[in-house]
């Protein structure tokens, strides 16, 4: 059975990636879960300069999903590049997407042109919605400064480049932005911006007041994004957002995916939920007839 799909020049040896902030803390994990199952692994967002976070509390764990406020805490690319030499050569057969999040332009651009420089890496993902930390929020609600990262980014690598937006009311906007300026993959979508309560201390609980809601509350509005881009644009797609079962993954192929991100699942469920979706995409295929994954994106349509 054929589960090869293609994100722009990516081939990938199956559709599931391993989606940014999820054990992509350290280079280590991403070898770990791509010999789990993962076709493809996305470091956690990493900025130019290290950044230590909010403090905690950081995390609210829900019934339906997970509201996070890291504040894309991270060592920096140059320490997570020596990081990655240190693994001497184990890397080499990892497909690694590096996510980078930046406050502006330059920040954006030196990230990329450092990874670029070492060799390393085989796509980029622009981080341009995170929704708990507010210079990078805003990018990816703005078609320009969308324009403009994407711009100065392509300038300094010829891989791939997928942009990672967020619930933004400038969809359509944001994502011809994009596209003009020399993206190769739309990732959708971030975390949707959300609180919660302790109601003992009547006060927020996580320190930064504010974080991203992930997980299945938020699974048929990433899907609703996918089925509307590609709907609109012939780009790529990467399908995240609340993928939690097989049957989430075809779905979202179905919409228009051509691979899909899982985060929120493998925190729940580990390592084993890539094999496990591959398991139930299988039989799915076998019950189907179906020979190649491929035949399944955007048949919703
Ligand atoms: C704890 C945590 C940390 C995250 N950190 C990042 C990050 O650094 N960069 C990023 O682009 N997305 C980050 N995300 C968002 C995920 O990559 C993904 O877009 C989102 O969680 C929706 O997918 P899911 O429902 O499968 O988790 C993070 C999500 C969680 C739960």
């Amino acid at each position: 059975m054929d589960l090869e799909v293609e994100v722009a020049s990516l081939k990938l040896k199956n559709p599931l990636v391993l989606a940014s902030g999820i054990l992509g803390t350290t280079p280590s994990m991403l070898v770990k879960a791509h010999k789990a199952g993962a076709a493809a692994v996305t470091t956690k967002s990493l900025t130019l300069h290290p950044r230590s976070g909010y403090p905690n509390p950081v995390l609210v764990e829900l019934r339906y999903g997970l509201i996070n406020a890291i504040g894309l805490a991270n060592p920096g690319v140059k320490e997570y590049l020596k990081e990655c030499l240190e693994l001497q050569g184990k890397l080499v057969d990892v497909p690694v997407i590096f996510s980078i999040a930046g406050s502006d332009v330059a920040g954006y651009e030196e990230a990329v042109k450092l990874i670029a420089e070492h060799g390393m890496g085989k796509a980029f993902e622009l981080n341009l919605s995170c929704p708990h930390v507010k210079e990078t929020r805003l990018f990816s609600e703005d078609p320009r400064l969308t324009a403009q990262v994407v711009k100065a980014v392509r300038d300094v690598t010829d891989l791939p480049i997928f942009v990672k937006i967020g619930l933004t009311t400038n969809l359509r906007e944001v994502v011809e932005a994009a596209i003009k300026h020399g993206a190769s993959a739309v990732t959708a979508i971030n975390t949707v911006r959300a609180t919660a309560i302790d109601i003992e201390a009547k006060r927020p609980v996580l320190s930064a007041i504010y974080g991203g809601l992930s997980g299945p509350a938020i699974k048929p509005i990433a899907l609703r994004v996918i089925y509307e881009l590609y709907e609109e644009f012939k780009i790529p797609l990467i399908g995240v957002g609340g993928i939690m079962s097989w049957e989430d993954v075809i779905e979202f192929l179905m919409a228009g995916a051509s691979a899909v991100q899982l985060g929120t699942a493998v925190y729940k469920e580990g390592l084993r939920a890539f094999r496990k979706l591959l398991n139930g995409i299988e039989s799915f295929m076998r019950k189907e007839g179906l020979s190649s994954l491929k035949d399944l994106i955007g048949v919703a349509h």
